[in-house]
């Protein structure tokens, strides 16, 4: 058996040919790998009514960890509507898959490097050196949603909160509610991973992004957690930052930031500002990484219109797979990539469209392949 078993997921969209590209520099590592194919994605919800199906579940549990490309996923109507007709009468509810692995895995830990590499056209600065940490389970993505309110519900709220007397007049119809969970236990694995990868990798600073002047409870909870944290990392400083005011600073002075940690919305919020000052989406690289099992995938999306052209910029998931070899304690071969990505970008004689060029997905990771 190989050392390592890799779910692959190439999902649809560009995910197939990210996914390729992928396979020409992680094959030419020699590292004892098996990958072994899973199903997910948009066509399967179509066919199967559900883009998750458990057979993948199952594989996943057998394997060291996953790499993963991309999915499609459309609102709640066009879902329906493109569902096979046996399935159009059986209830099924479109939730996508990748929250559902974070949930499923408890994969806690969403980590988000957003690291300039010189001579990158797109980058907004070259000294910028930001890595997000973001809670991947709670808040906002817990799934705990109600459309319309149940009247027991709203009775509970309206005895329990005297601020829910102004919607008296409202229908329960007329109303939609997101709970907003943030409980103790995750919030310290996360602020404990940023503390321990600052302190790994050197950085002096990790600045917790929330809105604890407004949303006292949740983001109150998870700031009171980070300042005691902090207490057991003397050299490191904690910064705090709300989350409208880091938008704005990470445009101003992107520099001065390291480390940042936060909870789910936000974190994918300020993750996708961060990696638009490094070149944008085709070089931001992301790992939901749990206690015992991890999936790494771009952080871009399926982008549909451009699925099988092999024109989109493979070095997202390129440095999404120098994660997982990370992850996997593969560091010299990991190091491998990123120093080939490096030098891919600053000679800039091959570039996607993205950067402004016409080289294709696959001739990129041939170049990247060149020089590992
Ligand atoms: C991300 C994506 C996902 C998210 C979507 C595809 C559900 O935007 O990984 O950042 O919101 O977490
Ligand atoms: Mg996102």
């Amino acid at each position: 058996m190989a050392k390592y078993r890799i779910a692959w997921l190439p999902g649809d969209g560009v995910g197939n040919d990210v996914m390729e590209a992928a396979r020409i520099v992680l094959e030419s590592l020699n590292l004892d790998i098996e990958t072994i194919h899973g199903d997910i994605g948009w066509e399967f919800w179509c066919s199967e009514g559900d883009p998750l199906p458990a057979r993948t579940i199952e594989l996943l549990k057998q394997t060291d960890c996953c790499l993963f490309g991309a999915i499609t996923s459309k609102p709640k109507e066009e879902a329906e509507q493109e569902l096979a007709p046996e399935f159009k009468s059986k209830g099924c509810v479109y939730s996508s898959p990748i929250v559902r692995l974070r949930q499923e895995f408890n994969l806690h830990t969403n980590l988000r490097p957003c690291k300039a590499y010189s001579g990158n056209p797109l980058n907004y600065r070259d000294d910028i050196d930001i890595v997000v940490f973001r809670e991947n389970t709670e808040d906002l993505y817990s799934g705990i949603e109600f459309h319309p309110i149940p009247e027991r519900l709203r009775t509970l709220l309206r005895e329990e909160h005297s601020k829910m007397k102004r919607f008296d007049a409202v229908a329960s119809e007329d109303m939609a509610m997101t709970l907003r969970l943030i409980t103790r236990p995750a919030s310290q694995r996360i602020i404990r991973s940023a503390f321990d990868y600052a302190k790994a990798h050197g950085y002096s600073s990790v600045t917790v992004v929330e809105k604890p002047n407004v949303l006292r409870e949740t983001s109150g909870l998870f700031v009171r957690e980070a300042r005691k944290i902090a207490r057991e990392y003397p050299e490191i400083e904690l910064w705090e930052t709300n989350i409208d005011a880091m938008c704005m600073w990470l445009i101003k002075n992107p520099q001065d930031y390291g480390v940042l940690v936060t909870s789910n919305m936000f974190g994918d919020i300020i993750s996708d500002l961060s990696a638009q000052l490094v070149g944008g989406l085709g070089f931001s690289a992301s790992g939901n990484i749990g206690d015992s099992y991890a999936v790494f995938e771009p952080t871009h999306g399926s982008a549909p219109k451009y699925a099988g052209q092999y024109k989109v910029n493979p070095i997202a998931m390129i440095l999404t797979t120098k994660l997982m070899l990370d992850y996997l304690g593969e560091t010299e071969a990991a190091a491998r990539i990123e120093n080939a990505v490096k030098i891919v970008v600053q000679e800039g004689k091959v570039r996607t469209y993205d950067m402004g060029g016409a080289s294709s997905t696959l001739e990129t990771a041939e170049a990247i392949r060149a020089h590992l």
